[in-house]
């Protein structure tokens, strides 16, 4: 099928050519460098070039499906790479917009605005971000993928087609220089960088709906262990009333590093454990390493011998590598039946209570090599799509194929429940299969403030579900730091605290009483939101906005907000301006600060939060975990616009399964109009079968004046009105 689409794509590709470029057009192109010869509209602002030698649109990794033509390409179509070869590298040159802002480019340190940089794809183990060969310039994933935004708030995106190594450079023109050979580039070209991001979104697809406990805080550290030791933890939660939703469980619980298996000493009867985190109100993610043992006897080994599955060095023989365990063989996953074999393996796994899988060290990390990676040479076999090919054109897709394979095997094992993946390594488009957190960061005020823009670029390349470790992984924290990382960190898409062996503790009250009060605020204002949150997991897994936005989504024309990188949004609604933040410039318009949280406002520690003018806000009640019922109340938080009017959505469903692609589920839009000293909130339309719970509604209007309120029955309508007594 794929084959058929792609043949009838380069016939239609050649009657474009032939329509649209004059020869002499053509030539002048050529002369410069061999410029794309076949382009063509593959979609609505959307057009893909295929370099010279190239027929048919290649089976794409990064691309949720083979894109095909639409029709030829305007004349007066503004961006369009050019490509040239030399010494068997592939070069292509992008001549973007004069004043154009750049932003992007996966998972990078430095500041949100990524114009002068110079990025290698070529995914690399770096703790503390400081690994002296990689200079800064790469880390755990790959996203050849580039947003740019012109002066007028247009804005156009690069998606260069490639897995291979590669450098990505950016300024007035954007350059990639790739290990491997020339590769489609797909440009993007809209009239906001919002319309680019669903552009890429149609293009790579977008993150499936991950279950509403995904949302939750959650903790984690390397490494709780024993049975015990974790069960305490969930139980300090409990007892100190900090909101929590999930418990993880790293590399300890295993037995001498093997991957799926349990320490006998340390987790002998994990059905138990689960069940006994479960009865706390708890889920547990466990994580799953790449490399496993060479250890024949060692079950999971001896399948894969008999397999043969494994990643073969440039002579043919198994490669072996240094990980957690000792020796260890990699699977190739580029292999459809290693990729079967290893989903295979999450049957019995996820038969022990597992609600979540963590994919680590999947770059894949070696040990005590150059490079800190398996040979370049290495050989990967493919099948299906995937022709075979050397590590160099594999490795940076190594995490993303690992992940894909991951989740199909959740998914066969527990086919009622949405699987949770979180990995390490990943490329463009891997948002389908896994979220992410940022790997090994440290302890310091650095780390806390490039967090931001890197979860943004994150959102920006495609990833909406992200966050680092909350506190800082390596090194101590302060308690002033991880108060202020905390508080921060509950608004991260993905909010996990995590910390290496080997350092103090890191759990909310390891602080002392101020910050473990800080932390409370913090994550409870966390949990009140999680109605909106969910919403905006919802859109984003339809359009694939980002959940984490920057601030110069809010006015795309105002050149004041292009290099905010302190405060952020979250949707359109919601703007987070961190205690710490310095002269953050914030859009113009309407924008209300609002309290979520008893003391909230007074806190040392907590963002302050504001509220755009024209939008209604769902909350929750504060809940110790999702599975608590949260909507009874819910509140309607109501900030007016110019007009006096203002809308909100929320969507509601199971919080798990797939109910919700059959219509269970209830999209509700609320609108609200100011007359004559009354706010009237009604249900403006609403979607989906699932019925309208009978619930106690809490209308706020936050005015300059102070907050009003009024309580009802949502389907009735509810009036506030604007009077005092304010409270
Ligand atoms: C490296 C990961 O980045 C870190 O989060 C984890 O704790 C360690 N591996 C141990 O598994």
């Amino acid at each position: 099928m794929r084959k058929h689409v792609a043949s009838l794509f380069s016939l239609l590709l050649l009657s474009v050519v032939s329509a649209n470029v004059s020869a002499s057009e053509k030539k002048a192109a050529m002369a410069v460098s061999p410029a794309a010869d076949r382009s063509a509209l593959a979609g609505d602002g959307i057009a893909m070039f295929l370099p010279p030698g190239i027929a048919d649109y290649p089976a794409s990794l990064a691309l949720a499906k083979t894109p095909v033509s639409v029709g030829p390409l305007p004349a007066d179509w503004p961006i369009a790479p050019k490509f040239s070869r030399k010494a068997g590298k592939t070069f292509v040159s992008v001549t973007v917009p004069e004043g154009s802002d750049l932003y992007g480019t996966g998972e990078v340190t430095g500041p949100l605005r990524r114009n002068d940089r110079s990025i290698e794809l070529w995914n690399t183990d770096n703790f503390g971000y400081a690994d002296k060969q990689a200079a800064g310039r790469r880390l755990y994933q790959s996203h050849p993928w580039v947003l740019g935004v012109r002066k007028d708030g247009s804005a156009f995106g690069l998606l260069f087609d490639s897995t291979w190594r590669a450098e990505l450079r950016t300024g007035r023109k954007i350059k990639l220089s790739s290990d491997g050979p020339p590769m489609p580039v797909i440009v993007v070209d809209r009239d906001s960088p919002q319309a680019v991001m669903r552009g890429l979104a149609e293009l790579t697809g977008t993150m499936p709906l991950p279950p509403r406990w995904a949302l939750g805080y959650q903790q984690s550290r390397w490494s709780y262990y024993p049975d015990s030791e974790a069960l305490r933890i969930a139980d300090e939660f409990r007892k100190r009333k900090i909101p929590a939703d999930v418990l993880w469980m790293d590399i300890d619980y295993m037995d001498g590093f093997r991957v799926f298996t349990f320490s006998p000493e340390h987790f002998p009867d994990p059905k138990r454990f689960n069940a006994d985190l479960r009865a706390r109100g708890f889920h547990s993610v466990w994580m799953i390493d790449p490399g496993v043992k060479s250890e024949p006897g060692y079950g999971v080994y001896d399948s894969g011998q008999a397999r043969d599955v494994w990643v073969k060095d440039a002579k043919g023989k198994d490669y072996e590598g240094e990980v957690w365990p000792g020796m260890t063989k990699y699977p190739d996953f580029t292999r459809p039946d290693t990729r079967r074999w290893w989903a295979d393996l999450y049957r019995d796994f996820m038969a022990q209570g597992v609600d979540g899988v963590w994919n680590d060290m999947n770059e894949p990390a070696v040990f005590n090599v150059p490079g800190h990676t398996m040979p370049a040479d290495n050989q990967h076999r493919g099948g299906g799509d995937m022709a075979a090919g050397p590590h160099l054109q594999y490795h940076n897709v190594y995490g993303m194929l690992m992940v894909q394979a991951t989740r199909e095997g959740i998914e066969a094992a527990n086919p009622e429940r949405r699987p949770f993946v979180l990995t390490r390594a990943n490329f463009l488009g891997g948002h389908r299969y896994a979220a992410t957190w940022t790997g090994d960061n440290v302890s310091t005020w650095e780390h806390l403030k490039l967090s931001i823009p890197m979860s943004i670029n994150l959102g920006l390349s495609g990833q909406p579900f992200s966050g680092p470790d909350i506190g800082g992984f390596g090194g101590e924290a302060t308690p002033d730091l991880w108060g202020h990382w905390i508080a921060l960190g509950a608004f991260y898409p993905f909010s996990r605290a995590h910390a290496m062996k080997d350092t103090g503790r890191k759990e909310p009250w390891a602080f002392g009483p101020e910050v473990e009060k800080a932390a409370r605020i913090a994550i409870e204002r966390r949990y009140r939101l999680l109605p909106y949150l969910y919403t905006l997991f919802r859109d984003s897994s339809i359009d694939g906005l980002p959940v984490m936005r920057p601030m110069f989504f809010a006015d795309p024309r105002d050149a004041d907000l292009r290099r905010e990188e302190q405060a952020f949004l979250l949707g359109e609604d919601l703007l987070v301006v961190p205690k710490w933040a310095r002269a953050p410039k914030l859009p113009k318009g309407v924008w209300r600060k609002i309290s979520l949280v008893e003391g909230d406002g007074k806190d040392a520690y907590q963002a302050e939060l504001k509220l755009r003018g024209g939008a209604i806000l769902p909350l929750g009640k504060v809940v110790q975990n999702t599975g608590e019922e949260s909507l009874g109340p819910l509140t309607l938080l109501i900030s007016l616009d110019e007009k006096g009017e203002a809308r909100g959505r929320l969507y509601e469903d199971a919080g798990d399964g797939y109910g919700y692609r059959q219509g269970d589920y209830l999209l509700t839009t609320y609108r609200a109009e100011s007359r004559d000293g009354l706010v009237r909130v009604d249900i403006e339309g609403a979607e989906g079968k699932r019925a309208r719970p009978s619930r106690e509604i809490v209308v706020q209007v936050t005015t300059d004046e102070g907050v009003f309120t009024a309580k009802g029955d949502e389907s009735a309508g509810i009036s506030v009105s604007l009077q005092p007594p304010v409270l």
